[in-house]
């Protein structure tokens, strides 16, 4: 089994039970920021009006509270309902920096059963390209499950 099918297998386990979502994203961003050296910060920003991130369970250094949809790469993965992928960050100008060490990104939409973005799920790391293709598709396919199952 893959780092990345174990890690899916132990979060559906933990998550069988669990209705409540800020416990159960709580626990995704442990088991992910736990399971994967690469991943320096690790944490989900919420839709909580139109147009509007805050937020939500993270793990890493201090991240900033509130992203519009229209600025960083977080509100480019809001409006537009697509992963960000994101291997040098200094070459998107609207990347917000929340911390200097930061050089590469990956931020994947969390969509309700209607497609709504009702978050997104950020991974930064101070390495260059340090997400692979395999990290992106297991991102991309954990989203889908956590947006069908919490909202
Ligand atoms: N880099 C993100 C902001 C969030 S933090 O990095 C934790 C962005 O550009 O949207």
């Amino acid at each position: 089994m893959s780092i990345h099918e174990d890690v899916f297998t132990r979060i559906r386990s933990l998550l069988e039970e669990e209705n409540d979502w800020v416990s159960a994203m709580s626990t995704v961003v442990c088991e992910l920021h736990n399971s994967f050296e690469h991943f320096h910060w690790t944490g989900f920003y919420r839709t909580v009006e139109p147009e509007l991130l805050k937020i939500g369970p993270y793990q890493g250094g201090h991240g900033c509270l509130v992203i519009p949809f229209d600025k960083g790469i977080c509100g480019a993965a809001a409006r537009t309902g697509k992963t960000q992928d994101v291997p040098d960050v200094h070459a998107r100008p609207e990347h917000i920096a929340c911390s200097s060490s930061t050089l590469s990104e990956v931020v994947v939409p969390i969509k309700d059963s209607n497609g709504k973005v009702v978050a997104v799920l950020d991974l930064d790391s101070d390495l260059p390209a340090a997400f692979s293709t395999s990290d992106i598709s297991f991102t991309e396919d954990l989203c889908q499950y956590l947006g069908t199952k919490y909202f």
